[in-house]
């Protein structure tokens, strides 16, 4: 599974690209907000940090706006991965960037036919958000495993992006239902390393070490 960094904060970006644990970056329209830097600079920063795809999210919603804006972002580096919302005009500029040789990122995905239709328009991700499925009580790991399922029964190549995960939990299931990536907040990933009986070990065995005058 491949793990993306759902943010643009560059410094933990850098911190966590050092780590060897990520192979990619998502940002979206309200993170790059947050950032409060100048989209074309936050995105070129973060695509010399990691050689996977960074997505760069357009904000136009009609399709000759969607595709200019995408080849903007295209241009900013090579490792740009053009990020649609899921809508007619969306697939539509999809299928235009897609067959000029962009990967393009689908994202605001909440059902298996959205997914459907993503594949069909040539995407390379398709985002399915998770989280807030579960903000609304809609089993959001039923609907990464009716895509997996779907995807696999048509052999589309379309990879399967688990987002707007909350939790230690759903990156857990989301591998379990077959994701072929997830994106992850950076508290979130650095969270999965954490257990107390591994924390309890190492302390023991440090003890030990020193109590026995172990060197390496
Ligand atoms: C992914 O590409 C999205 O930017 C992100 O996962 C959305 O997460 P949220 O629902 O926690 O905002």
């Amino acid at each position: 599974m491949k793990f993306f960094v759902d943010t643009a904060d560059t410094t933990e970006i850098k911190a966590l690209a050092e780590t060897g644990l990520i192979d990619g970056v998502t940002t979206n329209p309200s993170l790059i907000a947050k950032s409060g830097r100048n989209f074309a600079d936050v995105i070129a920063e973060i695509c010399d940090l990691t050689p996977g795809h960074v997505s760069a999210e357009v904000v136009a919603t009609d399709y000759e706006t969607m595709l200019s804006e995408g080849k903007k972002l295209q241009a900013i580096a090579g490792n740009v991965a053009v990020k649609l919302p899921l809508t007619m005009d969306g697939l539509r500029a999809c299928r235009s960037l897609a067959d000029a040789g962009t990967a393009v990122n689908v994202t605001l995905c909440f059902s298996a036919n959205q997914a459907l239709l993503a594949a069909k328009a040539g995407a390379a991700y398709i985002s399915p958000f998770i989280g807030r499925l579960d903000d609304i009580n809609v089993d959001g790991m039923e609907l990464i495993e009716d895509i997996r399922t779907i995807y696999d029964n048509y052999l589309f190549e379309t990879e399967i992006l688990a987002a707007s995960i909350r939790s230690a939990n759903h990156v857990k299931l989301s591998a379990l239902a077959g994701a072929d990536v997830a994106t992850l907040p950076p508290n979130v990933l650095r969270g999965l390393v954490d257990h107390p009986l591994t924390d309890k070990g190492l302390a023991a065995f440090l003890e030990d070490a020193r109590k026995g005058g172990v060197k390496v």
